[in-house]
């Protein structure tokens, strides 16, 4: 747990030393940090809720001073402290060429340096992502959208505008350098700014593009905590910048610039209507799904249970019904507001999937605003059964 510690210049700060678990654990250094205590807060870096190897801490009038290899910060809250091991740490990670596990508004995303195909590959295998199913790559400005795509037409500047840093995809015209293994070997790349303030913050210090899939399994829920990410990854991911709850809590809308013309081809946390609004015309609804990403297959977003639809005041009979062929059945009921409702569907899913029900049912929402995506994602959850052996 992270204490807040508010940071009142005026008062001389208790000086933070956070050690390594292992000395901690050792004997002799144990001795010696008891003696710290006196003077020091002494804590291991899961005390303070960081997951690094030692910082040390100390305190001047100016705020908390963190020293690493990196050098040294100020910084006025313990929170922040750690905030700042764990952004240090996952742009390491990243630049070695390692897997972070990336919070967004939306969903975690398991992220790769996307200009290196080592590392990029690595995430088709930890995901068991078939290859040719293209990755969006993640941006910590709309600026840096020049670097990735060869053309950038107005309308996407004006979108980024309008709705970055936030939950929209815009595919454009790749730009040469662009891997075609980000690509899935297709001639678009899918470009995002999100707005999570952490995964963010990472971004604009890491500099470039982060390729990122939602960090699940392939064809599972998406994860919207860092322990979702830990229970369907472990330790596959190489480091995982914890950022709390999403937000949003559903993936991205993803809109398709690249032929001049303007369609969505997946709806998410950017409504059509604000986009309508945006564009100043009319936009059809997305009907097919993704149908310009390959591979792209009715079994996404799926739960192990079952999904099954009804209308909402069927719910319960068929519940009953379900439970009268001797099946367990859990019954979801949405929240009232969509935006919540959208928050808490993945991990609502994924504690079904927990308590090992056979069958939920669940009616969707009308398909306006983020109803509509809530309504995508529940059909292709419930479309899995008929894609199965
Ligand atoms: O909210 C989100 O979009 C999250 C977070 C992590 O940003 N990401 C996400 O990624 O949902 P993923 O890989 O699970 O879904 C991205 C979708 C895939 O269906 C992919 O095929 C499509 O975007 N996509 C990516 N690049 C594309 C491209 N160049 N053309 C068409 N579709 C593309
Ligand atoms: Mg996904």
């Amino acid at each position: 747990m992270v204490k807040k510690f508010p940071y009142n210049p005026a008062i001389m700060v208790r000086p933070i030393v956070l050690v390594s678990a292992e000395t901690a654990r050792d004997p002799a250094e144990a001795e010696a940090l008891q003696r710290l205590r006196w003077g020091f807060d002494v804590r291991t870096p899961g005390e303070a809720g960081a997951t690094s190897a030692a910082f040390i801490v100390e305190a001047s009038v100016r705020g908390l001073v963190v020293l690493s290899d990196r050098g040294r910060v100020v910084v006025p809250t313990i929170a922040e402290a750690v905030e700042w091991i764990a952004r240090t740490r996952a742009i390491d990670v990243l630049r070695a060429g390692g897997l972070v596990a990336v919070p967004t508004e939306t969903v975690y995303g398991l992220g790769a340096d996307a200009r290196n195909v080592e590392a990029v590959r690595r995430i088709f295998a930890v995901k068991g992502r078939p290859s040719g199913h293209p990755l969006i790559v993640h941006l910590g400005e709309a600026r840096a959208m020049s670097e990735w795509a060869s053309e950038v037409p107005e309308l996407a500047w004006r979108l980024a505008r309008r709705f970055w840093p936030g939950p929209l995809t815009m595919i454009l015209r790749k730009d040469a350098r662009v891997p075609s293994i980000v690509t899935g070997g297709q001639e678009t790349v899918g470009l995002r700014v999100p707005s999570h303030a952490i995964g963010l913050a990472m971004l604009r210090e890491f500099g470039g593009g982060v390729a990122a899939p939602s960090a699940n399994r392939f064809g599972c829920v998406s994860p919207t905590t860092a322990q979702h990410v830990r229970d369907d990854l472990g330790d596959e991911v190489d480091f995982v910048l914890d950022g709390g709850p999403c937000a949003v809590g559903i993936e991205s809308t993803i809109v398709d610039l690249s032929s001049g013309d303007f369609s969505i081809l997946r709806p998410g946390g950017v409504t059509r209507e604000a986009l309508e609004e945006a564009i100043g015309r009319p936009v059809w609804p997305c009907s097919t799904g993704e149908v310009r990403a390959p591979g792209q297959l009715e079994s996404h977003y799926a739960p192990r249970a079952e999904v099954v639809l009804a209308r909402r005041e069927e719910v319960e009979a068929r519940a009953r019904e379900l439970r009268a062929r001797g099946r367990r059945v859990a019954v979801l009921s949405l929240a009232a507001s969509t935006e919540a409702a959208a928050r808490e569907l993945y991990a609502a899913l994924r504690e079904i999937d927990r308590q090992g029900y056979e069958v939920v049912v669940v009616s969707a929402p009308e398909e306006e605003g983020l109803g509509a995506a809530l309504a995508d994602r529940l059909r292709k959850a419930a479309g899995r059964r008929n894609s199965r052996p």
